[in-house]
């Protein structure tokens, strides 16, 4: 598979992802390099990720919790102190591996340490590889708001070894394929239908498919690097998801709900508003609920907690002047963003879902 290039980074995929980090290594010339790591990739992918580094180089690992609540700036801080008593400089490497927290928190962080080192991601679950890895996005949650603090610096290189994938749980496999249903949503009405036609995907397939949402990504990323306009496309499911994901993250009587399992639901309540404002057909509108909701746990979301869910959406990172800013659909293949929704229309949303 082709390289993907874009602004300032390229993505790698298989085999040919060791090749270009061995070659980049030795130009490279770091003083250390330092990996990155939770006790999930630490146990799993290390040991994959170090047989195929050629050279001896000095090697730190750094090994933080796993999971989306240790995203935060404390965590941040750990990694700074760890990587100063480790006497990295500024000719460090972070590497990072593992999911969209490993990827968002650790880009971050080399970003600011020193006002910045270089770093690479090797992302090891599928959101992570189709999404969080590539395009730049750094950062970290603030209490339960995500990713609110950070940074838009493309990594050295992005290395897509879907290998990593082997001891990676359903549920998170589910969470990626939700970025990559919206890949086809907002951009390649093709590429959706091939997705949504489950009994027809094998696990060969895996690698193309990924090949192609990094491409849709990458397209977008590399005419908007810093979200001025189309990037937004990116956001669509997640103005109302990510309320979803704080609210339940913020609840301990809830149990967490995965990213993807919070930006399934926003892309059938903003499907449903697509509908209502747009030119979304209702047959598209039902595609989209059944194609979700075949793949993605159901989940009841009651009246009381609607209103909760929608103060959230003050936060959304989209919203110019207060107003909150939607991404629609005006069909399968073409969004729209800046759309401004009427909170009745919101809360009508909340019911559709709740119908099916
Ligand atoms: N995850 C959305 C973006 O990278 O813009």
């Amino acid at each position: 598979m082709k390289p993907i290039v874009s602004k300032d980074s390229v993505v790698y995929f298989g085999q040919e992802c060791y090749t270009a980090l061995n070659s980049y290594l030795e130009k490279a010339n770091h003083s250390k390099i330092c990996i990155l790591v939770d006790s999930n990739t630490h146990e799993h992918c290390l040991s994959l990720l170090l047989s195929n580094i050629e050279k001896e180089y000095d090697i730190e690992v750094i090994e933080i919790e796993s999971g989306e609540i240790h995203k935060n700036i404390e965590t941040c801080s750990g990694i700074w102190n760890a990587l100063s008593e480790l006497g990295i400089d500024r000719k460090g490497l972070m590497i990072n591996l593992g999911g969209g927290v490993i990827t968002d928190l650790g880009g971050f962080v080399a970003c600011t340490y020193k006002r910045g080192i270089n770093y690479i991601n090797i992302p090891t679950s599928l959101l992570a590889m189709v999404d969080a890895s590539v395009g730049g996005k750094t950062g970290v949650d603030l209490g339960n708001l995500k990713n609110m603090v950070g940074v838009i610096s493309e990594s050295e290189m992005v290395l897509v070894d879907t290998k990593y994938l082997n001891t990676l749980p359903v549920d998170q496999m589910c969470s990626g394929f939700a970025e990559m249903l919206k890949h086809g949503l907002i951009q390649d009405r093709p590429y959706w239908e091939k997705l949504s036609d489950l009994s027809k995907l094998e696990l060969e397939d895996l690698d193309q498919m990924i090949y192609e949402s990094v491409m849709i990504k990458n397209k977008i990323v590399f005419e908007d690097p810093t979200e001025q306009n189309i990037r937004k496309y990116l956001n669509f499911g997640h103005t109302l998801g990510h309320a979803i994901e704080s609210f339940y993250l913020t609840h301990p009587d809830k149990s967490t709900l995965l990213h993807g399992e919070a930006i399934a639901i926003g892309m059938i309540m903003e499907a449903f508003i697509s509908a209502e404002l747009l030119s979304l057909s209702q047959e598209d509108l039902h595609e989209i609920s059944e194609v979700i909701l075949a793949t993605f746990p159901k989940i009841d979301i009651d009246p009381g907690e609607r209103q909760k869910i929608m103060e959230l959406l003050i936060h959304d990172k989209k919203n110019e002047k207060g107003t909150i800013l939607f991404v629609l659909l005006k069909t399968i293949g073409e969004a729209k963003y800046n759309c401004i929704v009427p909170d009745e229309l919101i809360l009508k949303s909340f019911e559709y879902y709740d119908m099916l």
